[in-house]
């Protein structure tokens, strides 16, 4: 939900640079992309609407005079997509640009004074006051940083910010509160981003930069302050991710990529499973547990419900990030909230875990090394899947799902599960060799209108996944139920050559999910089963099927099963020529409520 990067260089031009850092930060938002240097002869500024290659192609982003600036990628929350709206932004005199995610809540009321003390505005972005903010107090003789520090004295919401001057050679001021924001220390160049991918090619260290703070970059390198102007001691953290780990490496698009990695990301989850049993080994007294996400991580939690009820008893409900604070009040300190977040900075589910914080134990279990829901929550679990960049979750989902597993059978004592955990890999293996198979399914099904997915138990979360996956990259409308509760309505839906997905391993769910298979077979649905391999029924009753290893039943099906219908997805938007990385109107971490 919009990027922000900003760089120092020492005798060399910046805009290349950041063009580079920018196009890594391009799932946060793709609706409009633009960049601002600066030097002797004032600040150069490059921007339109359109995915980054688009308008590089037109204008050159790269091609700009300065050793320092600032870039941004948007996802347009006030104003459409446009030239005028897209960052950096400006002020009247044109000496400031400046970078922002996030969003100004009571910008309405502050453009309205200024335009009442005559000042213009060019766009319809609240983002367009901070810069004519900051112009204001520099007219009135303070300099960048106290400019900045003023003006955000003045706004409420979320944001990271990064500004720059004609009048501060080599400087980029940046505050941070509720949208993330680091800092990148190389030997003689120095960045601010929103996240670390961005900055990889140039640096491995990094400064989390925490809210309320302030950062002062310029040649000598980086200064963070806090809110009263004092610096303030920071660690800087080296990761091991590397450069390689966010590139295409062969494949046309990062999901697919992502989806292949997935049994390499199992086997790096699992390392987890030594802090994983410190943890559950301090929560002898917790009577209930509730997870809390949104999205695809919705939906990881809603497996952690059946496995935690299952295997250790402990009542354990589900919320959706957004609606917990209209809900959840009956959280106490023998509660666990268990917040789940690829990105770590999920707006909705870190207002959550602020209030859980106050009455609750707090778990998260997130990807992002350093994002804010590391920072706050007491306990931490590490999904080990590496930068993912395609916007719909893949990998980042099979990695909670291991976490959670491991969780459920350490908390269980379930020494059975712990060793199943480690052939899972395999199993995908064999799904990835066969994808051939699904993409013969996905181009039969390419034109549909409405997919349904149907699942039991266990298998229910991975139907709505899978629906969920559809609608991401696809564009077409796709529901997923829960088997049993077809017949409560959605069956009137059902017709000719609407395709239904059943989702069908071998357990305790499998008679009456062929069952419901039969029900939506007889009203003309074309039948897609996922189910076992080797069954004479799924061939026959089904118009198309895929099949997995006979040996993954219903208690680890949701680790395999969901694995041909990301593939189904896939294919489905490659046959729709869309491009599954950037679905329309989405983003990858979401920093609004
Ligand atoms: C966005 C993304 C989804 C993701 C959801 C939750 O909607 O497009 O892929 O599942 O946010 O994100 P989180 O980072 O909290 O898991």
């Amino acid at each position: 939900m919009c990027g922000i990067v900003g760089c120092v260089l020492k005798n060399r031009k910046a805009a290349p640079i950041l063009l580079d850092c920018i196009s890594k930060l391009e799932y946060r938002g793709y609706d409009s992309v633009g960049i601002a240097t600066a030097d002797d002869n004032g600040i150069h500024l490059k921007k339109d609407s359109g995915k980054i290659e688009e308008v590089n192609n037109k204008i050159d982003l790269g091609e700009m005079p300065g050793e320092f600036g600032i870039a941004h990628v948007r996802w347009a929350t006030h104003g459409i997509p446009s030239k005028e709206n897209s960052h950096p932004h400006t002020d009247n005199s044109e000496n400031i640009a400046v970078v922002h995610n996030g969003i100004i809540e009571n910008y309405a009321e502050i453009k309205e004074s200024l335009e009442s003390e005559g000042f213009v505005f060019k766009s319809q972005t609240d983002t367009e006051v901070i810069p004519i903010l900051i112009e204001k107090f520099m007219d009135k003789g303070f300099d960048l940083e106290e400019s900045l520090r003023k003006t955000v004295e003045m706004i409420n919401g979320s944001y990271a910010i990064g500004a720059i001057s004609k009048d501060n050679p080599k400087e980029i001021v940046a505050a941070r509160k509720d949208s993330p924001l680091i800092v990148g220390v190389g030997d003689f160049d120095f960045f601010i981003a929103s996240d670390a991918p961005a900055i990889l090619n140039y640096t491995n260290n990094i400064i989390y930069v925490d809210n309320g703070e302030f950062v002062v970059l310029n040649e000598e390198g980086a200064v963070i302050k806090d809110s009263d102007g004092n610096i303030v001691d920071k660690k800087i953290e080296v990761i091991n991710w590397t450069a390689d780990m966010a590139q295409k490496e062969g494949y046309d698009y990062f999901m697919l990529k992502e989806i292949h990695e997935q049994d390499q990301v199992i086997r790096d989850t699992l390392s987890e499973k030594d802090n994983i049993s410190e943890i559950v080994s301090k929560l002898d007294d917790i009577n209930r547990i509730c997870f809390v996400a949104c999205g695809t991580s919705y939906h990881a939690s809603l497996t952690g419900k059946y496995l935690i009820e299952s295997m250790a008893g402990i009542p354990t409900d589900v919320i959706l990030a957004s609606e917990f604070k209209y809900s959840a009040n009956a959280l106490d300190d023998k509660t666990l909230t268990i917040f789940i977040s690829q990105s770590g900075e999920t707006a909705d589910t870190l207002k959550a875990l602020r209030r859980a914080n106050k009455t609750s134990k707090t778990l998260a279990i997130v990807n992002v090394l350093g994002s804010s829901a590391t920072r706050e929550a007491e306990f931490v679990i590490y999904t080990r899947a590496g930068p993912e960049i395609g916007v719909a979750a893949t990998k980042t989902y099979i990695s909670q799902l291991v976490c959670i597993y491991l969780f459920a059978a350490i908390l269980a004592d379930n020494d059975e599960i712990l060793n199943r955990l480690e052939i899972i890999p395999d199993y995908i293996l064999d799904v990835l060799n066969k994808e051939d198979e699904i993409k013969e399914i996905a181009y039969k099904y390419k034109d549909a209108k409405d997919f349904f997915f149907i699942g039991r138990g266990l298998a229910y979360p991975t139907a709505l996944e899978g629906a969920l996956k559809l609608k991401e990259i696809t564009y077409i409308h796709g529901e997923g139920y829960a088997a049993g509760e077809l017949k409560h309505g959605p069956l009137a839906l059902i017709d000719k050559k609407i395709p239904v997905v059943v989702v069908v391993p071998p357990g305790n769910g499998y008679d009456k999910t062929m069952s419901n298979l039969e029900e939506v077979r007889a009203r003309g649905a074309d039948v897609i089963t996922i189910g076992p391999c080797g069954v004479e029924a799924i061939k026959r009753e089904s118009k198309d099927s895929f099949c997995v290893n006979n040996e993954v039943d219903e208690i680890i099906a949701p680790l395999v099963y969901v694995v041909p219908l990301q593939l189904l997805s896939y294919y489905v938007s490659i046959e729709r020529n869309l491009d599954p990385d950037k679905p329309k109107n989405l983003a990858k971490c979401v920093t609004v409520e």
